[in-house]
């Protein structure tokens, strides 16, 4: 039997993803000037670049670009939720891209997606949190042999990759482009922390301002969610492992303290720590009656899910849309946003465009550099190149008509000699 070019589904909804397509690309102008430039120069051609990424607008402005470049591109969602199905049908429809990915669907329907962008044989992937990576590595090891590098979007994926760097099975290149400044200084902080509250705000209604939002992780994702949820009114407290981030939080004017403690008086409780089981039984025991839990790290398993439904008496499913109530007790609820998934995409949008707009055009230049080293790279995790981070950040400053200052040749002088002092 044929194989299927695409699984999305409903392709009557193209017309509608169309027009979110292309509202996002009128706040991506990197991206698109980047895409201009590879329309005309093709520095991907005859490639096949298979994604896992999230099924979104802009997702779909980054595989046009790939597109545009000569490459021929096949996607599939990194998360069973995040997927927007307007997205995927007007990806297919209006702009010839192989998507395969309906939102919701199940984990076996999920596997067969990314089975599928493993045969069209590419010889670039694109990951957000490893997935393509780990069926490479072992399912699809064969297919494998045929792979030039591997792009790595998120925080998640990066940590697996160096974990499968240091204990030798890492069996092919990759280009952590998460670790890139021009993505996880704003992407991870900006982004996530606006469209997170986004997500926590579309699903409840809540009002923001007095609310205690216990923020679980302070790296970059978890100080981005602290800063906005700040911003809006909320009393925020942030918990932390590592000594250092905490002594950050705690500067950065938060109160911190244990989980332990933080479970008894929260109300909105965000994990934000790529770690697993960061919130737990003996957390929900003390929680309130109407606490609130929801995740936007990468992994559906920081919140102990399992755990909550044993201690539950019964779980009422969709109280609203992308909410469960998890009934302890008769007096006591405790209510899941988005299944644990990541809050931010599942029940609301993503990352607003202008900030996917630095990580997509880091993404993009990357495959290009990937493309004209060839196998020309070592077998280990690579940072994207200081050039095309400037490169980024300076296109970035000028479409928002920033200008900034150069160094006179006196200072160039006195900054590469050690001869002045007091
Ligand atoms: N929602 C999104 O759209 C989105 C975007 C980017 C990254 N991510 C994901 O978010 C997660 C965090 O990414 P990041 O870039 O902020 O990572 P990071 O490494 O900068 O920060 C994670 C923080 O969590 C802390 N932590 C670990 N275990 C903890 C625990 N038990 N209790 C409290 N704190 C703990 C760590 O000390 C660290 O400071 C990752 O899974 C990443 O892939 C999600």
């Amino acid at each position: 039997m044929a194989k299927k070019k695409a699984d999305v589904t409903d392709l009557r909804l193209a017309s509608e993803g169309k027009k979110k397509i292309l509202w996002a690309d009128r706040d991506m102008p990197v991206l698109a000037l980047i895409r201009e430039r590879f329309r005309k120069e093709k520095p991907l051609k005859g490639m096949n670049i298979g994604c896992c990424m999230h099924v979104t607008s802009e997702t779909a402005n980054l595989m046009r670009t790939l597109k545009e470049g000569g490459a021929s591109v096949a996607l599939c969602a990194s998360n069973p939720l995040s997927t927007q199905d307007p997205t995927a049908a007007s990806m297919v429809k209006d702009f010839g891209i192989s998507v395969y990915a309906r939102r919701g669907e199940s984990v076996p329907v999920f596997y067969d997606h990314l089975n599928a962008v493993i045969d069209t044989k590419p010889r670039i992937t694109m990951d957000d949190g490893a997935d393509l990576v780990n069926l490479l590595h072992n399912k699809r090891a064969k297919a494998a042999e045929n792979i030039i590098a591997s792009m790595e979007e998120t925080t998640t994926g990066v940590i697996r990759l160096r974990a499968m760097e240091k204990n030798g099975i890492l069996k092919f290149p990759v280009i952590a482009v998460n670790d890139a400044d021009t993505k996880h200084l704003f992407d991870n902080r900006y982004g996530t922390g606006q469209s997170t509250l986004d997500g926590v705000v579309r699903a409840t209604d809540t009002l923001l301002a007095g609310k205690k939002v216990v923020v679980v992780g302070y790296g970059w994702c978890g100080r981005g969610v602290a800063m906005r949820a700040r911003g809006a009114g909320a009393l925020v407290t942030v918990t932390e492992i590592e000594p250092l981030k905490a002594l950050e939080a705690v500067m950065d004017g938060f109160n911190v303290c244990p989980m332990a403690e933080a479970a008894t008086f929260g109300e909105v409780f965000i994990t934000v720590t790529g770690n697993k089981h960061v919130l737990r039984a003996e957390h929900f025991r003390k929680m309130r009656n109407g606490a609130t839990v929801c995740n936007s790290g990468h992994f559906d398993v920081e919140i102990d899910i399992p755990a909550l439904r044993k201690l539950s008496k019964k779980v009422i499913k969709g109280v609203r849309v992308n909410v469960d109530e998890y009934v302890i007790n008769r007096n006591k609820s405790i209510f899941l946003l988005a299944d644990g998934r990541l809050v931010n995409l599942s029940a609301a949008t993503g990352h607003p465009a202008s900030v996917m707009d630095m990580s997509f055009a880091t993404q993009a230049l990357a495959a290009e550099w990937t493309a004209k080293q060839g196998k020309k790279f070592d077998v280990s995790v690579h940072d994207v190149p200081s050039k095309i981070e400037d490169i980024v950040s300076k296109l970035k400053l000028q479409s928002m008509n920033v200008s900034i200052d150069r160094l006179t040749k006196e200072q160039v002088t006195y900054l590469s000699s050690s001869g002045e002092g007091t």
